[in-house]
């Protein structure tokens, strides 16, 4: 009897690989998979929702599973286990098969190994997944890149299954070669940002206006309901009404006051710096989670140096209804000034690396299914839709409009949060970014003649052309 040939496979089959293996398979395509950990290959059959998969942790016998050509994906660490895992099939493949990378490889790596496989005929993407889980398992967010010509023959499993926004499905062709990684690595850095400045938001609510969970669970679940909505603000406010299980407490306060990272938003903006783009909120979301993670430092200074947090008098109640009212216009503000940035940064790389992207498709299938799904990347796909030309979002007058409305809230929240000694980094340098950005003067001839003075680097006059030098030493 003919063995059943498969239509996809899958390797890596931990938490990710195995959802999206049962999203593809609720849609009609049959999938095998593939993982060395025989637990897993076991789970993945015994949980899964139909028939049409299968597994195996021998590798001849999940190649001979699939059709021909093949289409491979996998989900696994990024670094190097995406190279031993290549090495150890590259024996087995025949031309035309396509391997797909789903994980959060480096942009540049999947350039050196889209390059080196084409040479044997083997296709290769580089594909972003975002969503976490359940979006594996019901409708993530995609950013295929590489070949049209690959991506054409995975689209409709892709557009199946992908998160949808109005029956729009959330995946798009990218864009050639790493495009597809290099949003993906965009869009971790937008998170970062974007999870540092409702971190921010947290604690002044928590400190100035007295907020408790529950009130704090109130207050994010009515934001999402307007201009904030967005997934990371929907699960703020669950996080909050979150009870402990081995405790009385809510679980948001026994958790160490340390994050992790693994790296994408560094990379993000590692390359925005070789590329000299700003992207300054995203930076300082890096730095904050650097911070994040020396906490027994953090702990030893707060002993021995500042013992005492200038006092903060309690808010009256038109007081703190009004702070309140301040902290979601500088939520919404510096939202507006993050993806401004991101968006920059995909605008100048698209150039940079002759990715072709088209922003307002991103921002589409940024709308659902991912982590940094919001409301406001509905405006922002509009604006590119009309200007796909524009380089930053805040040249745009509707953008100006709302950061106009939202400014007075980020002042006066900044304000109070000096006064506290509570640190508002992200809010901060969001600010800083939109009033450098919108000075046409800004006291950068004083630095030309600093340059000057000390090193000969010569300098630009405001009334003639040309490149002059001067002696400055008074003395
Ligand atoms: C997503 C997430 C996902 C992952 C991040 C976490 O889009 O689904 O971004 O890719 O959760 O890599 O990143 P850190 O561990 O660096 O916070």
């Amino acid at each position: 009897m003919e063995q059943q040939q498969y239509d996809f496979g899958m390797i890596g089959l931990g938490t990710m690989g195995r959802n999206l293996v049962y999203n593809i398979s609720d849609h009609g395509f049959s999938v095998s998979g593939f993982d060395k950990n025989e637990d897993q290959v076991k789970v993945l059959v015994k949980e899964a929702p139909s028939k049409n998969v299968t597994s195996t942790s021998s590798l001849p016998e999940f190649i001979n599973s699939l059709k021909k050509p093949r289409v491979i994906m996998f989900l696994v660490p990024a670094g190097p286990i995406v190279d031993s895992v290549i090495l150890e099939l590259k024996p087995f493949l025949t031309k035309d098969d396509l391997l797909m990378d789903c994980g959060n490889s480096h942009f540049t790596d999947t350039d050196i190994r889209t390059e080196q496989l084409a040479k044997e005929n083997i296709h290769f993407m580089g594909v972003g997944v975002s969503g976490g889980e359940s979006g594996a398992r019901f409708g993530p967010s995609i950013m295929p890149g590489g070949a049209k010509e690959a991506y054409d023959r995975v689209a409709p499993m892709l557009q199946a299954v992908s998160a949808k926004v109005n029956n729009e499905p959330c995946v798009t062709y990218v864009g050639k070669g790493s495009a597809g990684h290099y949003v993906k690595m965009v869009h971790n850095g937008i998170e970062y940002a974007l999870m540092q400045l409702i971190a921010e938001t947290y604690q002044l609510l928590k400190d100035v206006a007295g907020l408790n969970n529950d009130e704090l669970h109130e207050l994010y679940s009515k934001w999402n309901k307007k201009d904030l909505q967005s997934f990371l603000v929907e699960i703020t406010a669950d996080i909050f009404a979150k009870k402990d299980d081995l405790t009385d407490n809510r679980l948001v306060d026994m958790i160490l006051a340390s994050a992790g990272q693994k790296g994408t938003g560094q990379w993000t903006s590692q390359d925005a710096l070789n590329q000299h783009i700003p992207i300054p909120v995203i930076d300082i979301a890096v730095s904050a989670r650097d911070l994040s993670a020396l906490k027994d430092e953090r702990k030893q200074v707060q002993q021995n140096l500042f013992t005492a947090k200038p006092a903060t008098a309690p808010l009256s109640a038109t007081e703190k209804e009004a702070f309140i009212d301040a902290v979601e216009q500088a939520l919404y503000f510096s939202m507006i000034t993050t993806y401004a940035q991101g968006m920059s940064l995909l605008y100048h790389a698209s150039g940079e690396y002759k990715y072709g992207l088209k922003l307002d498709e991103i921002a589409a299938i940024w709308r659902g299914g991912c982590i940094i799904r919001a409301a406001l990347l509905e405006d922002i796909r509009s604006i590119f839709a009309k200007h796909p030309e524009l380089s930053n979002i805040l040249i745009n007058d509707g953008i100006a409009k709302k950061l106009e409305s939202a400014q007075d809230g980020i002042r006066a929240v900044i304000k109070k949060a000096v006064d506290a000694s509570i640190p508002v980094p992200a809010l901060m340098v969001s600010l800083a970014y939109h009033d450098t950005y919108r000075s046409a003067w800004l006291p950068f001839n004083l630095l030309q003649a600093q340059r000057d003075y000390f090193g000969a680097h010569t300098y630009q006059r405001t009334d003639r052309d040309g490149t002059f030098h001067t002696h400055w030493e008074t003395k």
